[in-house]
């Protein structure tokens, strides 16, 4: 049945306004949600509050959260954050005992509290993540926002619905999205682009502010953070695709928010209005019909919730063919093809909100060779400016991505590119080598032989005797096959020296004690990831002077994305360029790395330990405790852990309406005011030069 629809000024408050319509409760909730393709949230939430508090299941999951605590390498700086992150203070013992005693109504209330005190850290690789309730439902507002300037270096922006909101959403859920709005009198078209003027009655910065604080988390950064509220562009599996930013999209999506209030200048009268607009949730998870199939399909622990023993590979592989023993080529193949570390934001954005970026903002230059799904080679039409897209250090192909990046960087200088752009907006990182072959491959040979950070983990009670454990079962097992996270040779010592530590060299033994916040905690000796040999020859020479490449982007570039630029920054002096509302840092979470709850428990069960009392229990919920395992050390302060080095980038623009949303304008932009190359075609907005601001 479609509603007539009304016109918002006839009825500002129209969502409020609907005391008489049916609310579904408890299971029915559950029944009813499952047949619609878009859900008023007060239903989901419902259906999601219907799953009664269990004692079994908190005791379960505080277990697992204690001992992922033990392995978090930040768990001591947190209690006490140092200035200027004091906001991102948590401390998680005395949390988790808070909320083993704590009284909750439903399941749904202990893991949104769960949820809330870990995001609190602001460390995307440190996250509670119940299935059940933050990956299955998002909640969208047709009003993502933008802030702009008239001009790029002016420090006026306001903040406006962004611009192409009508042509955004006309393609999702094929129209049936914006007619939901319509059914409401909501018109999305009228609304894009209009001046915000106050939301939630106040200054709509102060709102933007209050949402990077309460619930974007990610980032130390308050200001990166904030960018993250609003829209921008990101490619993302070989498409151009826009983010609606954390007002609009999803921070937990089945957070009980239902509607925001908004005063607004649109367009067409130019004549403030206020209008209340709901919230409408989406369907991400396993299908369902009911409540207790919404709890079997999308609750329920699954077989890869938790971990496995490794030794099981080597077993296996042994029967197969008995007479193998282990050879130099073995060896090789496992170093090589082994452990892949990860440093990345979880990829639930992705899934999300790949929506295409409306086409008058897809770039028109030629997609050059190299290309694939993360990354996007392109020359800036009649120059000599190459630019360098990258989406994520997540490829789908590990090894092509390294032949790729050759083929790319050399179709770029073959097309008569002198100068490069490399574009990391809303990279959320991925596998740290491609961050460190990348910055082998601009910065030439002098890096080797560690073209990464030195970093340490926690030397825990339970870590160090996984350590002792390894090194005694390598002696029957070819642990060269596995290279288990707490074993030697998953290791390189540092520089200069760089080569992998011998199967005996506990490097946990012994550790380094400190005081940090005034509480004793212990870490391994300093190591560093073992990357080489890489998939291809890397060139002994610069592909360009390094002072003709430039790094810029949102500042939302996290884990090895931040890796590889506070690389570039720290070592060799390459420029960072910054757009939007962060005008100091540039990145977030460097030289980190996260261990997902099933890679931890793999090894607790491959070390012999999973009996262990510091050990955690297998969940028994479909979810997952990411956990940030390692931390390095700046180059600029080699006694401080990277996070907490405020990286500011050189230089820091606003968006414009030109560039917010237009990759090819942004980059011919920073081509004329930063590499200072002239453009003299019709590139986008490379007209006119601004003053240029250094922070
Ligand atoms: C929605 O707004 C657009 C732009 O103002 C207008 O062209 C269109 O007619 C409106 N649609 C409806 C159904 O009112
Ligand atoms: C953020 O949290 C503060 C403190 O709890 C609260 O006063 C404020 O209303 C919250 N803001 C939003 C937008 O939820
Ligand atoms: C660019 O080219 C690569 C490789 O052919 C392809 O995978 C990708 O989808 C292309 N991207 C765009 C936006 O055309
Ligand atoms: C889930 O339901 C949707 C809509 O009914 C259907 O299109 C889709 O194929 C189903 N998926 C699975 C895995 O059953
Ligand atoms: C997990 O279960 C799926 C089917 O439910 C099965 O295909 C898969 O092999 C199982 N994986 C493991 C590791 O047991
Ligand atoms: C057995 O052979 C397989 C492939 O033929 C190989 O991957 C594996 O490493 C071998 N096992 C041992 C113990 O050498
Ligand atoms: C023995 O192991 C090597 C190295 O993994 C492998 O290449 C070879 O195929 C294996 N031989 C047999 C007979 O399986
Ligand atoms: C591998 O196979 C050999 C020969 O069958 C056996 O002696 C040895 O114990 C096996 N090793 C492991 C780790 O399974
Ligand atoms: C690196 O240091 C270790 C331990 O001190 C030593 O065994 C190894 O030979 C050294 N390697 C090189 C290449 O110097």
């Amino acid at each position: 049945m479609r509603r007539a629809a009304v016109s918002i000024l006839a009825l500002p408050l129209l969502a409020s306004a609907a005391p008489t319509q049916k609310r579904w409760q408890g299971a029915e909730a559950c029944s009813y949600i499952a047949t619609q393709t878009l859900s008023d949230p007060r239903d989901v939430v419902a259906c999601l509050k219907s799953f009664p508090f269990r004692e079994d299941l908190r005791q379960n999951v505080l277990a697992v959260a204690e001992s992922v605590a033990s392995f978090y390498t930040y768990e001591t700086s947190a209690v006490n954050s140092p200035s200027p992150y004091q906001e991102s203070t948590v401390n998680l013992e005395s949390e988790f005992n808070r909320i083993r005693y704590q009284h909750y109504d439903t399941d749904y209330d202990f893991n949104v509290d769960l949820y809330f005190t870990v995001n609190r850290l602001n460390d995307g690789h440190t996250l509670w993540l119940p299935y059940c309730y933050v990956d299955a439902f998002q909640n969208l507002l047709p009003i993502p926002i933008v802030s702009l300037a008239k001009k790029a270096d002016s420090k006026k922006e306001s903040i406006y619905v962004i611009p192409d909101a009508d042509q955004f959403f006309s393609q999702y859920l094929k129209g049936e999205f914006n007619q939901y709005y319509q059914d409401k009198g909501i018109n999305i078209s009228r609304l894009a682009g209009a001046e915000v003027t106050s939301i939630e009655g106040q200054d709509p910065y102060a709102y933007v502010s209050q949402i990077a604080t309460n619930y974007t988390g990610n980032y130390l950064d308050h200001g990166i953070r904030e960018n993250s509220v609003y829209a921008s562009y990101r490619y993302t599996g070989g498409k151009w695709g826009q983010r609606l930013g954390d007002f609009a999209g999803p921070i937990v999506p089945s957070y009980p928010k239902y509607e925001i209030t908004v005063t607004l200048i649109p367009t067409d009268t130019k004549k403030a209005e206020t209008v209340t607009i709901p919230y409408v949730s989406t369907f991400l998870g396993k299908n369902f019909t009911d409540q207790a199939s919404y709890w079997e399909n999308n609750c329920a622990a699954l077989n890869t919730t938790n971990g496995v023993d490794y030794k099981l590979q080597i077993v296996a592989a042994n029967s197969t063919n008995s007479t193998n023993t282990s050879s130099e080529t073995t060896e090789f193949a496992t170093l090589h093809r082994g452990r892949q570390a990860v440093a990345a934001l979880p990829d639930l954005n992705a899934r999300r909100e790949a929506i295409n970026l409306p086409q008058p903002y897809v770039p028109t230059a030629y997609n050059a060779s190299g290309s694939d799904d993360i990354t996007y080679y392109t020359m800036l039409p009649d120059t000599t400016v190459g630019v360098m897209m990258l989406g994520s250090f997540s490829p789908a192909d590990y090894y092509q991505w390294q032949t790729n990046l050759l083929d790319g960087i050399n179709g770029l200088k073959a097309q008569g590119a002198d100068h490069l752009i490399i574009d990391v907006t809303n990279n959320g990182g991925g596998y740290v080598c491609e961050g460190y072959l990348l910055h082998r491959l601009l910065a030439g040979p002098s890096v080797d032989p560690n073209p990464s950070f030195e970093s340490v983990v926690r030397a825990n009670e339970l870590a160090k005797q996984m350590m002792a454990s390894n090194i005694e079962l390598a002696k029957t097992y070819d642990y060269y096959q596995i290279l288990p996270n707490y074993f030697p040779p998953a290791w390189n010592h540092i520089a200069p020296n760089g080569s992998a530590y011998g199967p005996t060299e506990d490097f946990m033994d012994p550790s380094s004690s400190f005081s940090i916040n005034g509480i004793q905690d212990s870490f391994s000796q300093r190591t560093a990831d073992s990357c080489t040999p890489w998939n291809v020859d890397v060139p002994a020479e610069q592909p360009f002077p390094l002072s003709n490449v430039i790094i810029l982007g949102n500042a939302n570039c996290a884990s090895t994305c931040s890796a590889f630029t506070t690389l570039m920054q720290e070592l060799h002096g390459v420029k960072i360029v910054n757009f939007g509302a962060a005008k100091g840092a540039y990145s977030g979470m460097a030289g980190a790395e996260v261990l997902e709850w099933d890679a931890l428990d793999s090894e607790f069960k491959t070390a012999n330990l999973k009996d262990s009392p510091l050990a955690g229990p297998d969940l028994l919920v479909n979810a997952n405790f990411r956990n940030n395992w390692r931390a390095s050390y700046s180059y600029r302060r080699p006694d401080t852990f990277n996070p907490y080095n405020d990286d500011v980038a050189d230089y820091s623009f606003s968006y414009t309406a030109e560039t917010w949303n237009n990759p090819q304008a942004l980059w011919t932009f920073a081509a004329t005011e930063v590499l200072g190359v002239n453009i003299h075609s019709n590139n986008g907005n490379g007209k006119g030069k601004g003053q240029q601001h250094k922070t």
